[in-house]
């Protein structure tokens, strides 16, 4: 059976000590808790190896927000996948709409990452969504279904089996502006019969798909409830274990 996952994504916000203080709050609020989802928290690049160095990663899964689409070498400022591996970090975040938006990431780009990310061990946490322009003409489903295929259709099906997606409506990201129920589930059933069409049931059927876009406390449990929501990725609701928690308990 597929994992429900609840991951937070801290995004450009907290220093390291800073850092430290919410992975640790958040470890200690685990401690000795039986949870029904898996915990993921993404940090920034330089809180990797101490994070995962102060909480029990058996518990909390430590994940970065990016790698670089190359090995190694002469790339002055990026952090390659083996880097992000050798903290600790068995998680990392790509394809974010922050990352397509700002830092100009196409599918072919993403696609390398998505290589060398499994490489290295990593779970990748594939982010999709459409942005609100092409959800009102109706296009939602078409840009989606591009997403997917032009970076991770090349994968073979053991490795597509290794995927996490994300999705998360351009939308709804940093706008308190969540997707309702409905219309996550009618997408993440979108998303299950076209990774079905293309890997078969079986695949489909064992790849969790989180929703991402102000998901809170108050709209966790019933975004959670629909049958193809698997957990969601949390961005400003991560920043505090108050905040965080309730999440985490909506399943
Ligand atoms: P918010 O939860 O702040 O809307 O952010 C969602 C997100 O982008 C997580 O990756």
């Amino acid at each position: 059976m597929r994992k429900k996952i609840v991951a937070g994504n801290w995004k450009m916000n907290k220093n390291l000590q800073e850092g430290l203080s919410l992975a640790t709050e958040l470890n200690e609020a685990l401690k000795g808790k039986t949870v029904n989802c898996d915990v993921v928290i993404g940090t920034p690049f330089i809180h990797l190896a101490s994070v995962a160095k102060a909480i029990d990663t058996t518990k909390i899964g430590v994940s970065a927000q990016n790698c670089a689409d190359k090995a190694s070498g002469a790339y002055t400022g990026e952090v390659s996948a083996e880097m992000v591996a050798s903290t600790g970090a068995t998680y990392v975040i790509l394809g974010h709409s922050e990352r397509r938006a700002y830092y100009h990431e196409t599918p072919e780009i993403l696609k390398e990452k998505v290589l060398l990310a499994l490489a290295n061990n990593l779970t990748p946490i594939f982010c999709i969504g459409e942005v609100l322009a092409e959800r009102e003409a109706e296009k939602h489903f078409e840009v989606v279904k591009s997403q997917i295929q032009d970076s991770l259709f090349g994968l073979s099906e053991e490795d597509f089996g290794k995927i996490v997606l994300a999705y998360e409506p351009v939308w709804a990201i940093g706008t308190g502006k969540t997707a309702t129920a409905d219309q996550a589930q009618e997408m993440h059933a979108f998303i299950r019969k076209i990774l079905a069409d293309k890997y078969g049931q079986a695949v489909a059927d064992n790849t969790s798909i989180l929703y991402g876009g102000s998901c809170n406390a108050s709209n966790a449990k019933e975004l959670f409830a629909n049958p193809d929501v698997d957990g969601g990725l949390i961005g400003g609701a991560s920043l505090g274990v108050d905040k965080f928690m309730p999440i985490i308990e909506a399943f």
